[in-house]
């Protein structure tokens, strides 16, 4: 199993140490395995260009640290979004990096290769607020097409993976155990859900219609997505 993770923090916390407890849970081998921790990778602030949308995501002033990012997830069977809460949300810098996708949203130019793939959302908060930072990650990958999105948020009651009580540690590591093995025995099979082929069917509609950004419509029409076939 190819897995690409990125980190919303360049802290190795509780976050952090979530997710290698579903690597070691998931046996993924070192060279299957590609993390990118933000913002060092990709330390940039969308500036609003709007190149990617209108001309091409190869003109994103960014591309060097996006390339990199894309190019792991793309290979990657399963992708994991992961973030600590802050102020109820996701961290600054992986909103800014969701941000650089925004080309690859269903109504523009979604990635095929996504529609079979599998995401995991990791979000830990002190108290509260996984919910909604867990819909800032799930949003973004619905609209890029990601097939199946599975979900783990948890309040740690701490600031950091030391801080967190045994008790806790142990009931965090039986719910990655089960939830690992779900994900192992779906991954690489997957029926996109209901809700991103109805987004699939409702964008198609509007580019059969409508040709308001025309490098979306060529794309879609290079596709054979305006005819019979479908990305799954
Ligand atoms: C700037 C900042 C904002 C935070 N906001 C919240 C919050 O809104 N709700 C909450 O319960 N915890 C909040 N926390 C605590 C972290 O979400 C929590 O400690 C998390 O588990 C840290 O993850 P990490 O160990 O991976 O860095 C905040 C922490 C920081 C640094």
């Amino acid at each position: 199993m190819k897995v690409a993770v990125v980190y919303g923090t360049e802290h190795r916390g509780s976050t952090y140490n979530i997710v290698q407890l579903f690597l070691d849970g998931l046996h993924v081998p070192e060279g299957d395995l590609s993390e990118f921790f933000l913002p060092r990778d990709m330390p940039h602030f969308c500036c609003g260009c709007v190149r990617c949308i209108e001309k091409g995501e190869e003109y994103c002033p960014h591309r060097e640290a996006i390339a990199p990012i894309e190019n792991a997830i793309d290979k990657a069977d399963l992708v994991v979004l992961a973030s600590p809460v802050y102020v109820l949300r996701v961290t600054g810098q992986m909103k800014a990096f969701l941000d650089h996708f925004a080309f690859r949203f269903m109504v523009h130019r979604p990635n095929e290769a996504m529609f079979s793939k599998t995401a995991l959302v990791v979000a830990t908060a002190a108290g509260g607020g996984m919910k909604s930072a867990i819909r800032d990650m799930t949003t973004s990958l619905t609209h890029w097409g990601v097939g199946r999105i599975f979900t783990y948020g948890r309040a740690v009651a701490a600031t950091d993976w030391h801080g967190v009580k045994d008790g806790k540690k142990r009931q965090i590591e039986r719910d990655v155990d089960r939830l690992s093995a779900r994900i192992k025995k779906g991954y690489g099979n997957v029926t996109p859900s209901f809700k991103v082929k109805a987004l699939f069917h409702a964008m198609r509609l509007m580019h059969k219609k409508l040709e308001f950004n025309p490098i979306d419509r060529e794309y879609w029409d290079k596709q054979g997505w305006l005819e019979r076939k479908r990305p799954w």
